[in-house]
């Protein structure tokens, strides 16, 4: 079991939207291979419709079948009535079913306070662990940006800062009609990198996953993986999916390409090697025809971290001299 403080590094390059009002695509994410799957009660289901979403949600998960995959609920914000019963309900009836409460529109380090706090008493009440299930942040408006950085340092159970580029673009009056693209006919150079970047300090600042929201032109893939590849790029660590066609290319634009990975894992071995007293004890050394040193050793433990917890496998291994 993972300790409060340590918590496991967990791929998370594809993270499937389902609403929980929905027996039918519930059923169907099981098999659908995303890295996490989150079940909704907020925006994706009507308000009448949520105390159902919240038994649909306790059954699927008591029922299994879910593998590998994280399973996540989507709690309602603390500025609606909802939010005590979604989690008292959810982690009551399914919390050792459950890895993650994700709390949307959060404001302030308060927020998630108030979550942890819920959350350890549950815990306590029903036997569960204490501490083991973990909170995803989603930052949808100015104030949350504002202050990222204290809600990603406001509970050691924060896994993942999540951009909600929907609620945010409205929250700020972004003049914008596809969601994460530029603002049509304006200049603005990019309008989402000051945004994108905070969250993505945020959460290295503080260990943390950054994961980039929804892309809502569900049959515009090619616009998915334009607007996946800006925050890959940018170092971010996987995207919503609201659509089984999102899927695949969610997880290829997430992942290390496998030359860079096992450059990656040659790097991490090599370094060892010649660091070690029987390679000569060397800081820089040339690898083919690239000099590398510790720096190059960090760099490399990134892309080896985000392939091993994709379960990538190297298939060019660079051979110890003599060995
Ligand atoms: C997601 O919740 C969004 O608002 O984009
Ligand atoms: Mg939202």
């Amino acid at each position: 079991m993972p300790s409060v403080t340590q918590r496991p590094l967990r791929s998370r390059r594809s993270n499937l939207a389902v609403p929980g009002s929905s027996l039918k695509m519930i059923d169907k994410a099981r098999g659908l291979g995303a890295d996490q799957v989150f079940l909704d009660i907020e925006d994706a289901v009507a308000p009448v419709a949520k105390p159902e979403a919240r038994k649909n949600i306790v059954s699927a998960l008591n029922e299994g079948g879910w593998g590998d995959t994280i399973r996540t609920v989507r709690v309602n914000d603390w500025t609606t009535q909802w939010t005590y019963s979604d989690v008292v309900e959810v982690v009551e009836g399914a919390g050792a079913n459950l890895d993650a409460i994700m709390l949307p529109k959060v404001q302030s380090a308060e927020q998630v306070v108030a979550l942890d706090m819920l959350l350890t008493q549950i815990e306590k009440s029903t036997g569960l662990e204490v501490g083991r299930i973990g909170i995803e942040a989603q930052i949808e408006n100015a104030l949350g940006l504002t202050n990222v950085n204290a809600i990603a340092a406001a509970s050691q159970r924060v896994e993942t800062i999540i951009f909600g580029p929907a609620d945010f673009m409205a929250s700020i009056n972004m003049k914008s009609l596809v969601v994460g693209e530029q603002p049509q006919g304006y200049d603005v150079g990019d309008a989402y990198h000051h945004i994108l970047m905070s969250i993505l300090m945020a959460a290295r600042a503080y260990d943390k996953q950054a994961i980039d929201g929804p892309y809502l032109q569900i049959k515009d893939i090619e616009g998915f993986r334009r607007v996946a590849g800006r925050s890959a790029a940018l170092g971010f660590d996987g995207k919503w999916v609201l659509h089984p066609g999102q899927l695949v290319p969610a997880n290829e634009v997430y992942s290390p390409r496998q030359s860079d990975y096992d450059h990656a894992e040659n790097i991490l071995d090599a370094y060892d090697h010649f660091t070690s007293e029987a390679g000569g004890k060397k800081g820089a050394v040339m690898l083919g025809d690239e000099m590398i040193d510790e720096a190059s050793r960090k760099m490399a433990m990134v892309i080896s971290a985000k392939g091993r917890a994709a379960a990538m496998t190297r298939q060019q291994k660079w051979e110890t001299p003599g060995a």
